[in-house]
């Protein structure tokens, strides 16, 4: 069961409230991401069906952001939508949602008799499933960044073509990871902390992913005083959220 009181609690979607403000800026938020899946719905070597969100640093709202754009599109029933935890350092899709931990990514990519369908959970939402990171594992940052890890991600896109995949990752910065994972994803969402995040952190960011046909900016954290900043272009799509 997912907790949307909790969710509601920290300002996220719920299904009771769909004319939220928060609701109304994840619509924005989603339609390039889906315009995309449709637009290269023919070529699946394109993987735009698997869509990455990272940052520069810590802490901009990477995971703010993938719960969200999962609650969206599965409860205006766009796509059935698979939300990945795919960051092993601090992993949070599941307390967000108020589910407890499970096995998940780590447990098949350590495990060859554990498969996918034995750890995606459903959730109450019919179109939302979620796939757990899984067991504490010393050497879990290589297992995410390791060719079974490309194996995996090329697999969910396959065989689940007919969903939207959101991975929710750690800091594209500090992470050998997510930028192995950004090499096999269709799309990223690159989330910007409104007032925090450098310019230098920023750019050095977009450098790491200028080799992807598919990234764009998202400004996170607006309140009052930035609404004006938040308008600027800022190296993409204006989307933004705002912060209560
Ligand atoms: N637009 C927003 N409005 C309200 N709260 C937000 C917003 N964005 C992020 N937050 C809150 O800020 C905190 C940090 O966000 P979140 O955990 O999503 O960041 P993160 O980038 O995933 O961090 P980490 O690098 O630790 O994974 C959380 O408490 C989250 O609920
Ligand atoms: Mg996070």
């Amino acid at each position: 069961m997912i907790d949307f009181a909790r969710l509601a609690g920290a300002g996220m979607i719920t299904p009771d409230d769909l004319q939220s403000q928060i609701a109304d800026e994840f619509r924005l938020i989603k339609r390039p991401l889906l315009d995309n899946v449709r637009a290269s719905s023919r070529s699946p070597e394109q993987r735009a069906n698997l869509i990455m969100i990272t940052s520069a640093l810590a802490g901009e709202g990477k995971t703010f952001v993938a719960v969200n754009l999962a609650l969206s599109i599965a409860m205006e029933m766009d796509y059935r939508v698979l939300l990945v935890e795919a960051d092993a350092r601090r992993p949070s899709v599941l307390s967000t949602l108020g589910l407890p931990a499970s096995r998940g990514l780590i447990d098949v990519l350590v495990d060859p008799g554990v498969r996918l369908g034995d750890v995606l959970l459903r959730t109450s939402l019919p179109r939302l499933s979620v796939l757990p990171v899984g067991s504490h594992h010393a050497r879990a940052a290589e297992l995410l960044s390791s060719q079974s890890m490309t194996v995996l991600a090329r697999e969910l896109s396959s065989r689940y073509s007919d969903r939207i995949i959101i991975f929710d990752t750690p800091p594209i910065l500090s992470s050998a990871e997510a930028r192995a994972l950004a090499m096999h994803v269709g799309q990223i969402v690159v989330v910007v902390a409104a007032g925090s995040t450098s310019n230098s952190a920023l750019r050095h960011a977009l450098e790491t992913l200028e080799s992807r046909p598919t990234v764009m900016t998202m400004l996170n954290k607006v309140t009052g005083s930035s609404q004006a900043y938040a308008r600027e272009e800022y190296g993409g799509r204006p989307a933004r959220a705002t912060q209560a």
